[in-house]
């Protein structure tokens, strides 16, 4: 099964993956936080992702199609954060044709930009990859890791100036496919707004039906 996960900043998606992963095996491709990691030796990428702005086309479709050719995805894999633009929608599908690989789903978590920015706000997140919200996600001991008892920190990116510039952006270069995936039959909308426990259960009843 190969699935994409496409939403707004802050929809669900990295929490979702979590979820699917656990329960269906399939392997995690989040560009973002592939850019983290990246990040941490190039300034420029560094740099766009403080400022909320997307890494150039070239960079991002050359990084996932050398991840799409090692094997472990072979049984299946969820993208997380791409395709973001239409011309890396369309690479992908290049890049799927040539591999012989079908996409089962696109599912479009949605939910209104006023949740999204409550969201980011109180997401905390730990170097291990954990993450956690102050609210709605608390770890056990405010400001640590449940995992590995590591101090909590915000994303340099969820600074509110920087979540709005990327909800406009999401809004002018991401949105559009939308309809690009609409017209090739595979999105299925996913009502973010809910719980977690209630967003993965409109997920899986998908999954269940496509196996
Ligand atoms: P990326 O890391 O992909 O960030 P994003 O799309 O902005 O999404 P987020 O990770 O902020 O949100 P999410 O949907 O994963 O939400 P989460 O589950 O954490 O990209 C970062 C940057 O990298 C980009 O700005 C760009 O610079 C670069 N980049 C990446 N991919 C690129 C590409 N393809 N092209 C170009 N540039 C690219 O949830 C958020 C919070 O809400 C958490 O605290 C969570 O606990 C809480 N929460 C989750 N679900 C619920 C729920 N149902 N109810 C209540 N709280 C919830
Ligand atoms: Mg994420
Ligand atoms: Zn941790």
């Amino acid at each position: 099964m190969n699935y994409i996960l496409f939403g707004p900043p802050g929809a669900g998606k990295g929490t979702q993956a979590k979820k699917i992963v656990e329960k269906y095996n399939v392997v995690h491709l989040s560009t973002g936080d592939m850019f983290r990691e990246a990040k941490k030796s190039d300034e420029k990428i560094s740099a766009l992702m403080a400022a909320g702005k997307l890494i150039p086309d070239e960079t991002v479709v050359e990084m996932v199609q050398k991840r799409l050719k090692k094997d472990d995805v072979k049984n299946g894999f969820l993208l997380d954060g791409f395709p973001r633009t239409l011309n890396q929608a369309k690479a992908l599908d290049e890049m799927l044709k040539k591999e012989n690989i079908k996409l089962d789903a696109v599912f479009f978590i949605s939910i209104p930009h006023e949740e999204a920015i409550k969201r980011i706000a109180g997401r905390r997140v730990c170097g291990c990859g954990a993450s956690y919200h102050i609210h709605f996600l608390k770890s056990k001991i405010e400001g640590k890791c449940d995992l590995c008892g590591s101090d909590l920190i915000q994303r340099v990116d969820d600074k509110e100036e920087t979540v709005m510039e990327r909800l406009t952006v999401y809004d002018n270069q991401t949105k559009p496919l939308i309809d690009y995936y609409k017209t090739a039959g595979l999105i299925v909308n996913i009502d973010g707004a809910q719980d977690e426990k209630n967003v993965f259960e409109q997920i899986a009843a998908t999954i269940k039906n496509k196996k």
